[in-house]
Formats: structure tokens, C-alpha cells, sequence
């Protein structure tokens, strides 16, 4: 097949021996935006379906000051990585999951969506024409960020009479400054991130800015992120800035139950899976706050975070430290996600969509 958008023509011969750019520091990645050379734009008006998206240059997209997603948030972000296998394959992981996400998410907030098909078939694009940013094995991935967005103008508050899904990508890394040491997380039990009836199950753009000061708070205090509390009992555990969360207790691993205030993440998803097949119990259940001080291990998971450990959790001035050593069961759940992504374990499930 070949793809013909806008001047760029890729064929998928020209990737059967797929390079990276070579004049790159690919060791030294974290979660910097290195914009990739190509983005994608596909447009519809209230009513329609989406129908033809083209690839063009990466650069600014043009909006009225009167698009609703500017004054009303009307939005949708969703994350997807592009890897490098083992044996040089270039592959996606679960990409439809992504694409049936945001259908849900744009039926919440009243926007029309792409099929799955579409999406996945535009993400592939972007993936194929940006190959050169898919970093070596085994240095990081090429992080894809679709976005939904309300793009017409209209002064009251009401759908917008114009959609744009824009997808851009950028070579990514750890996503922490910390790399791949433990968390140290900060309890936040003033600020929330989801309510009831809110739009916390789904990936709206405007989930992520109330975010923005409990995470400064934190930061500020030398904590890597924030884990957040439910908002009608400040009792049960929700999830991180930009993760879910794990906690094990004797073999049992638990998992805030998704209700309606937690993001159901990929990677979770994914997680649980894989972790049932290597024997573990997984209970999704309400996690209590308090569940944390006798954990034997925390964990948190997400497309841009991967799986990370965490290494000590701070909940109203009580610190509680969990022990690093012998082999964690984050590290174990990790590589086996790690090994189906990269082509070294078999992939029972038809996760890894090759590209
Ligand atoms: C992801 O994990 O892909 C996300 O969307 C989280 C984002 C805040 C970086």
C-alpha cells in the first residue's frame, strides 16, 4: 500500500529496512516535545462524519479565537506509542483502543468522532512518515498525541459547528525527570481531579489543567507527582497526574475500580491482563487511602509513564517508604509489557499492530 497526502508519498517498501535518524542524541530523551516532520488533519462540520485527512509539514494550526475548545474546552487528547521491536520492526500497541476511547469520550462531549478504522489507519500514517523519529530499540518511543477538537466558532455555549482531529508526534523517553527511579508521590487531599457525573473517565483536555496546581504544590515540596483522592469521601485512592494506580499486598494486586472518576488507561488495562496470566490475583475494587500503609509495593502505569515503581508515599505529613529491594513485581509486570512490545514474548492477543 501507499500513502499520497498532501505531497508526501510514503510506500511501505521504502521501511523494510527501517532507519532512524542517525544525527540524533537518542540517549538522552525524556518528555520534551521534538516535534516529528509530519502532522496529520482531518476535518468534519457538526452533523457529518469525518472523511479524507492529509499529512502535512508539523506546524501551527489556525483557529478563530471563538473555536469552542478555546473558550469552552471542548477537546479531546488521546496517547499512543510507536516502537522499535527487536528485530528493527516498527509496530503500534493497541492503537483501536485508543481510537474506541475517544469515541466515548466524543460521545460525552458531544463531538462527532473518527472510526476506528480511520483512526488507526491515520496513526499508522503518522507513524510510517515520522519512522525516522521511532527511536533505536530499546531508547525510547515515537509518542502520539491525537487530539479532538471543537475547531468552529460560536459565542453561546453549545457544540461547536466544526470538528478537527490533529494528530503530531515527538520522540520520547522517561517521562520523569527522576528516569526510572522510584516515585516519591504526595497525597493531595485538597485539590481534586474528578467528581461524579464529571468527565474524569475520559480523556477531555480539560481534565488535565485543575491538575496543574496540586501537581506544582507537590513538585515544589521535591515530590515526583500527585495521587489523588476521591471527591466525595477523600477516603479511596483515584490516580496520579498523568497515571493509574497499583497497589500488591501478598500477591493480590489492587486497583481502583473504574467508576466513572478514573481514566481507564491502556497500559492498566494491559497491566491486569498480564498480570492474571502470570498468576497474580487482580481485584478492581475502591482502594483505601489508608490500604497504602501496609502495601508491599505501589505502582503506577500509563502510555507516557510506562510502569513505574514508587518509592514512598506522602499522606498528610506521614511518609511511608516501600522497599526496593529483590525483584519488585512492577519490574516483573513491566518486562513481560515490555518484552510483548519489543517481539521478544509472543503476543497472544493481537496487541502489536506491525506498521
Ligand atoms: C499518556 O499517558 O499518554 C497521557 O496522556 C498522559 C499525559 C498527561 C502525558
Amino acid at each position: 500500500s501507499s500513502y499520497h497526502t498532501s505531497g508526501v508519498a510514503v510506500s511501505s517498501k521504502e521501511f523494510e529496512q527501517p532507519t532512524y535518524e542517525s544525527d540524533f542524541d537518542w540517549d538522552n530523551l525524556g518528555f520534551d516535545l521534538k516535534p516529528a516532520d509530519y502532522m496529520y488533519t482531518m476535518k468534519c462540520s457538526e452533523g457529518e462524519n469525518f472523511t479524507h485527512g492529509r499529512l502535512s509539514r508539523y506546524g501551527n494550526i489556525e483557529l478563530s479565537p471563538a473555536a469552542s475548545v478555546l473558550n469552552y474546552g471542548q477537546g479531546l487528547l488521546e496517547g499512543i506509542k510507536a516502537l522499535r521491536g527487536e528485530n528493527g520492526q516498527l509496530c503500534l500497541f493497541r492503537p483501536e483502543q485508543n481510537a474506541v476511547r475517544m469515541q466515548i469520550g466524543a460521545e460525552r462531549l458531544c463531538m462527532p468522532a473518527p472510526s476506528t478504522e480511520q483512526f488507526v489507519d491515520a496513526v499508522k500514517e503518522i507513524a510510517v512518515a515520522n519512522r525516522r523519529w521511532i527511536p533505536p530499540t530499546g531508547k525510547g518511543s515515537l509518542y502520539i498525541r491525537p487530539l479532538l477538537l471543537g475547531c468552529g466558532a460560536r459565542l453561546g455555549l453549545a457544540p461547536s459547528p466544526e470538528y478537527t482531529f490533529v494528530i503530531y508526534a515527538s520522540p520520547v523517553g522517561n517521562y520523569f525527570k527522576e528516569g526510572v527511579a522510584p516515585l516519591n508521590l504526595y497525597v493531595e487531599d485538597e485539590y481534586h481531579r474528578a467528581s461524579r457525573g464529571g468527565a474524569g473517565c475520559v480523556k477531555a483536555i480539560t481534565n488535565y489543567s485543575p491538575v496543574l496546581k496540586a501537581q506544582a504544590k507537590a513538585k515544589c515540596r521535591g515530590f515526583s507527582d500527585v495521587l489523588f483522592l476521591d471527591s466525595s469521601n477523600k477516603t479511596y485512592i483515584e490516580e496520579a497526574s498523568s497515571s493509574n494506580i497499583f497497589i500488591v499486598k501478598d500477591n493480590v494486586i489492587s486497583t481502583p475500580a473504574p467508576t466513572g472518576t478514573i481514566l481507564e488507561g491502556i497500559t492498566r488495562k494491559s497491566i491486569i491482563e498480564i498480570a492474571r496470566d502470570l498468576g497474580y490475583q487482580v481485584d478492581e475494587r475502591g482502594v483505601r487511602v489508608d490500604e497504602l500503609d501496609d502495601a508491599d509495593e505501589v505502582f503506577s502505569t500509563g502510555t507516557a509513564v510506562g510502569v513505574a515503581a514508587v518509592g514512598s508515599i506522602t499522606y498528610r505529613d506521614k511518609r511511608v517508604n516501600y522497599n526496593m529491594d529483590g525483584q519488585l513485581v512492577s519490574q516483573k509486570l513491566y518486562s513481560a509489557l515490555v518484552g510483548i512490545q519489543r517481539g521478544a514474548v509472543e503476543d497472544k492477543r493481537g496487541w502489536i499492530v506491525k506498521i
